[in-house]
């Protein structure tokens, strides 16, 4: 159960992340090319889904914190949301696209992560099905651009001005960073969040996974452009597809 600030208040989550047209297009072009229906894992408060939804498609969202779901069901009733798992996803449907955006996929700590939701990726996609993962770049952390231990955010939550300070710092041995969360709103008490650890995922070893899961045309790009294939910038995305006449692994 994640336990920080915006994991329990998803209306605050909706004013510090809102919809990024780019992302939505991409998506919308692998569903255009692929097939009509997207499941998306790790979909917070559904904005995805719902702007899918609404350009004509067949989103399904899951995610793993029941405050995000019962958000996404009262904004877009029109749209399934499933409290639920990423290494064990059990639904009746498959689908055509199956995104993991936002990080999310980098909650797999651990290799045995990494290959349990791959599988579950693989299994939840129709044959010829693509996968979309969005997560930050771990080469960016050794690239000229420094890995900056503390940054500042500031937001408007309403009309209430809020600080948040993010602290990082890097796990050499189980290759993992940690981000810290420290809320300061206006009128509150300044709130530190538990500390949220992430697996640094390197391009080759992505592959490597991805390759072991099944997958197959795996491409790894620099962001939401089709065209960037260096991966100097803070995203990497991981495309790739599930084999129309293989076996899926289970
Ligand atoms: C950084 S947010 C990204 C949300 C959204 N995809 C976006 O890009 O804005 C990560 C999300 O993953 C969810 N999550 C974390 N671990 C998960 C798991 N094991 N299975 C499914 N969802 C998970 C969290 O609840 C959170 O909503």
């Amino acid at each position: 159960m994640l336990r920080t600030f915006l994991h329990t208040h998803p209306d605050v989550w909706d004013q510090v992340f809102q919809l990024d047209p780019r992302r939505a297009g991409f998506v919308a072009r692998l569903l255009a090319s692929t097939g009509p229906t997207l499941l998306d894992v790790g979909c917070a408060t559904g904005v995805l889904c719902g702007e899918l939804a609404a350009r004509g498609f067949q989103s399904t969202g899951v995610d793993l914190t029941p405050a995000f779901i019962q958000a996404a069901r009262r904004k877009y009733s029109q749209v399934p949301f499933h409290v639920g798992d990423m290494r064990r996803l059990r639904l009746r449907a498959s689908f055509h696209v199956l995104t993991c955006l936002g990080t999310t996929f980098l909650y797999n700590v651990r290799n045995e992560d990494l290959t349990a939701t791959l599988a579950s990726f693989h299994r939840a996609l129709r044959p010829g099905g693509v996968l979309l993962i969005d997560v930050v770049n771990a080469m960016a952390f050794i690239q000229a651009r420094p890995f900056r231990s503390t940054s500042e955010h500031r937001f408007l939550l309403g009309n209430v001005q809020a600080t948040a300070t993010l602290e990082h710092t890097v796990l050499e041995e189980t290759q993992c960073f940690t981000e810290q969360v420290t809320w300061r709103v206006e009128g509150r008490r300044p709130r530190r969040d538990p500390r949220s650890t992430f697996r640094m995922l390197f391009p080759q070893e992505a592959r490597h996974f991805l390759e072991g899961a099944g997958f197959q045309d795996v491409k790894i790009l620099g962001d939401f452009r089709l065209s960037a294939r260096r991966l100097e910038g803070p995203r990497m995305l991981l495309l790739a597809r599930k084999g129309v006449t293989q076996r899926t692994r289970e």
